[in-house]
């Protein structure tokens, strides 16, 4: 999920070190498909004025839409409304609201993800649209080269994979475009956070004889294995992430209507049946009663969307290549929601920290390290716990280059 990381200042930091940066690899580059997280992509929208059942078809043309901070920033709530999905019961399945088109700009490449607000203000408000930038000139500095060696598989992040089908028929055509432009080597698919869960649906999907052909390694960034509470949060009472000019309750009902908030919503793989959740003068929630909490919240749809991604989350198996699992932690993340009385849900709760990389709960992030067992001896598995790496942060730590390193090294002894 992308926010404004405000404490971090500069939000991004030179970390692509120059022992990293020494390496230089012999014979053909391993291909990298990059795919990343909830947010982590520009989103571009069209509006018909006459169309639209809302109030915000002031523009006209194609314009970004995700991401415009100066938008964002001065409280323009009708990025919430355009980007509201609607649920038909029937299909069950989601679509925009009349007179609103929308389109993820940038396909196979990674430039719509380095800079998800590549504006002016955005780079004089500390560069806050950076994204992917600095993983992705770490690995030019190797020798790199956008739209060959590294490619990006962009997506509307609102759907979640059951609705992604035609997403999953072109990544598939992208890996197997990347491999032969690149005289066939196979390729690395680097996944941040929900892009793990994304990819993981998709490992799974492909038989072995197309894994083993094509998928060198699948390298996986902070991934919410098992959810997050802060969807918990999201849900019950809208987050504006401290930008006061934005009404959480607004950013709730969008929020609500994302198939993906559902995908990343704690699963009963990392927590039991008992850990509270979200506590109330009231009544206490936790997976035991998820029901109950859906009604208090008034959003009894969420249940029927928490089925509806069932398969893409709950139980996950090792997904049938090398994989290197990376997460970070100690960083304070919310862990329980607390709310006095009165407060439930439309207010905002107080919130216990536990664990984690500041979004993610390391509970879930960690969830990867079970496949250590149980996995074919054939494929490898690692994992690493990176300490003190926030969520986004982790995409410019350096021992994503070291990993790649080890994926290189061990395809030149194969
Ligand atoms: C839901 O989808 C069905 C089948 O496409 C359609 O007939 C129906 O009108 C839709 N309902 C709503 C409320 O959009
Ligand atoms: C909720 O859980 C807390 C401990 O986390 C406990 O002290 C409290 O009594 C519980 N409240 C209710 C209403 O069950
Ligand atoms: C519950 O949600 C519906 C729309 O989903 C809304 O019309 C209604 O006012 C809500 N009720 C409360 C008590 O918030």
């Amino acid at each position: 999920m992308w926010h404004p990381c405000r404490s971090d200042v500069l939000c991004v930091a030179l970390l692509v070190g120059t022992a990293a940066a020494a390496f230089v690899p012999s014979g053909p580059l391993t291909p990298v498909v990059f795919v990343p997280g909830k947010g982590g992509n520009q989103l571009e929208a069209k509006l018909d004025k006459l169309n639209t059942v809302n109030d915000c078809a002031k523009r006209s043309g194609w314009f970004r839409i995700w991401l415009d901070l100066w938008s964002v920033l001065v409280g323009e709530e009708c990025i919430a409304e355009n980007l509201l999905l609607h649920y038909n019961e029937t299909t069950r399945k989601s679509s925009n609201y009349p007179g609103v088109t929308t389109r993820v700009p940038g396909w196979g490449t990674t430039k719509t993800m380095e800079y998800l607000d590549p504006s002016w203000t955005a780079w004089l408000l500390g560069n806050m649209g950076a994204y992917a930038v600095h993983l992705v000139e770490g690995l030019l500095k190797w020798g790199y080269q956008r739209e060959k060696t590294i490619v990006g598989a962009p997506y509307d992040f609102r759907y979640a994979p059951h609705s992604q089908d035609d997403y999953y028929g072109r990544v598939r055509a992208l890996i197997e475009n990347t491999y032969i432009a690149n005289e066939d080597t196979r390729i690395v698919l680097i996944a941040h956070s929900m892009g793990g869960l994304f990819m993981h649906r998709f490992l799974r999907q492909q038989t072995d004889a197309w894994k083993n052909k094509y998928i060198e390694a699948f390298v996986t960034l902070n991934t919410p294995w098992s959810g997050a509470v802060v969807v918990a949060h999201i849900y019950s009472s809208g987050m504006n992430w401290g930008l006061r000019a934005i009404d959480p309750l607004v950013l709730r009902t969008m929020h609500r209507t994302h198939e993906t908030a559902s995908l990343l919503f704690p699963t009963g793989d990392a927590w039991g049946a008992d850990d509270v959740i979200v506590e109330t003068s009231e009544r206490n929630y936790s997976m035991s009663n998820l029901d109950e909490y859906f009604m208090d919240i008034n959003f009894t749809r969420g249940l029927e969307f928490l089925e509806n991604v069932r398969d893409a989350k709950e139980n996950l198996q090792h997904p049938g290549v090398d994989t290197y699992c990376l997460y970070g932690s100690g960083i304070p993340t919310p862990e329980m929601l607390v709310y006095g009385e009165g407060e439930f849900p439309d207010m905002q709760p107080e919130t216990k920290m536990g664990d984690g990389d500041g979004t993610v709960n390391l509970r879930s992030l960690r969830y990867c390290r079970r496949w250590h067992d149980g996995h074919n001896s054939k494929t490898v598995f690692y994992s690493e716990e990176l300490p003190n790496t926030g969520h986004h942060r982790i995409l410019d730590h350096k021992r994503i280059l070291d990993v790649m390193q080890m994926i290189f090294e061990r395809r030149l002894h194969k």
